[in-house]
């Protein structure tokens, strides 16, 4: 593919509107995390679900390592940590509230939602790599969810495709 396919491509694949969440886990230097969007559910019985992780990330070998991670599911009002942890030096939890996970994993306050879980399997494909975990706790709260689409988040109210 072209340059300019690429940039096609990604353009067309923003046109699916997603969540949010930051994934954690508990490296060797400490907490790592990193946001990510392509959080999926893969099954019920067992529990599983998945996300991917690009190979250039200098988190990669945290997370390929990590017996357990978290998906914090990121409410509309958790824009600033969806930045926060977007960021190349989103190994640095200073000035981050969370709690720790019984295996020390952070967890996040204040979000919609969130899965702990138990790596099962880690996938290398294409630039990324696709990490399946099964979820041994979970809890969800009310509020409404930060929405990702087309390279932006989407406010409330605001009219999709305009
Ligand atoms: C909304 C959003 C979703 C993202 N989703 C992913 C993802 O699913 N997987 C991933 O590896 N990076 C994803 N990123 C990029 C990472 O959060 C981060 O910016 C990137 O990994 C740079 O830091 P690093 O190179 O130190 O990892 C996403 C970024 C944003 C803003």
């Amino acid at each position: 593919m072209t340059e300019e396919d690429v940039a096609d491509l990604r353009q067309s694949l923003g046109k699916f509107a997603t969540g949010v969440t930051v994934v954690t886990c508990r490296g060797d230097r400490g907490p790592c995390g990193i946001t990510a969007n392509s959080f999926s559910s893969v099954s019920l019985d067992p529990p599983l679900v998945l996300w991917n992780i690009a190979k250039v990330s200098h988190s990669l070998s945290a997370y390929l390592e990590a017996e357990y991670f978290a998906i914090n599911v990121l409410g509309a009002d958790q824009r600033d940590l969806s930045h926060h942890f977007a960021q190349s030096d989103h190994t640095v939890f200073n000035g981050i509230e969370y709690n720790s996970s019984d295996h020390g994993v952070p967890i996040l306050l204040g979000t919609i939602a969130c899965f702990e879980c138990r790596t099962r399997q880690v996938h290398e494909c294409g630039d990324h790599y696709i990490i399946i975990g099964e979820v041994e706790r979970f809890r969800s709260n009310d509020g409404e969810p930060l929405l990702f689409y087309s390279g932006d988040y989407l406010r409330h109210g605001d009219k999709v495709g305009s």
